[in-house]
């Protein structure tokens, strides 16, 4: 993987809003994932604008979920689909048939799993996605030690991923699931943003640059594929700047 190191977090959110540009001007019926949680926000921001300003026209991508808490769904404030919803979709007017989501209130689990896996297969794949990095590592919530080889599944999250559950809601939740595509499929998208920034991130960060690549910590099974790049600012990389 490439590694790309800058100053602020804003400088992070410019380049990652430049990559997901460039990659819906060269592919307009694009097929693009984006990560929920803090990191992106104000990547969608600049994203927002620039397409505004360029009045690029959206109607043909097609915006898929990475993954959600079992027990949630668009209504739930602080859910991935319910972040998605105010900070992308909402903003850019994107339509429901443009949105491939997991519904965290699904009866069934695995039909949910199913259903999304047979909707990016009938797609042909990701073209672009945009990840986050957990404290423990994780990808979407592929937390440390989750098979890799599954495409979309349930996976039960590990206490760190738990506890930062708090930052997202106003009242405690209780969660201790989340559906989510899985390494196989993340790992198989055409081009890879993964993007960190924040204090909290520098142990793990300095693992992902340093460490071996392990499925003990799934962000470091990127540095073995040349399409992925990874964007640091100064607080996250603060162990290697
Ligand atoms: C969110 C997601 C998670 C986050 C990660 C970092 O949809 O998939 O893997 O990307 O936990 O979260 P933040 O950005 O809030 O630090």
């Amino acid at each position: 993987a490439k590694t790309r190191f800058v100053e602020t977090h804003e400088e992070l959110s410019v380049l990652a809003a430049e990559k997901i540009f460039s990659c819906i001007q060269q592919k307009p019926d694009a097929v693009v994932c984006l990560a929920g949680g803090d990191t992106p926000l104000r990547t969608f921001d600049i994203f927002i604008e620039k397409t505004k300003h360029h009045s690029v026209d959206l109607s043909k991508i097609t915006f898929v979920g990475l993954d959600e808490w079992i027990g949630l769904d668009g209504f739930d404030k602080g859910s991935c689909r319910n972040t998605l919803d105010e900070y992308l979709f909402s903003p850019l007017n994107v339509k429901e048939n443009q949105i491939i989501f997991f519904d965290g209130k699904a009866e069934s689990t695995e039909g949910e799993c199913n259903r999304i896996r047979n909707a990016i297969n009938r797609l042909g794949g990701l073209d672009f996605i945009l990840l986050g990095i957990g404290e423990n590592g994780h990808l979407g919530f592929n937390e440390p030690d989750v098979p890799v080889d599954e495409l979309v599944h349930i996976v039960t999250l590990d206490n760190i991923t738990r506890e930062s559950a708090r930052k997202y809601f106003s009242s405690p939740v209780n969660v201790s699931k989340g559906i989510t595509l899985g390494m196989k499929l993340i790992l198989s998208t055409k081009e890879i943003v993964t993007i960190a920034s924040g204090e909290s991130k520098a142990p793990i960060v300095d693992q992902i640059i340093n460490g071996p690549v392990t499925h003990k910590v799934p962000a470091s099974l990127l540095n073995n594929l040349e399409i992925a790049e990874f964007i640091f600012d100064k607080t996250a990389a603060s162990k290697n700047f």
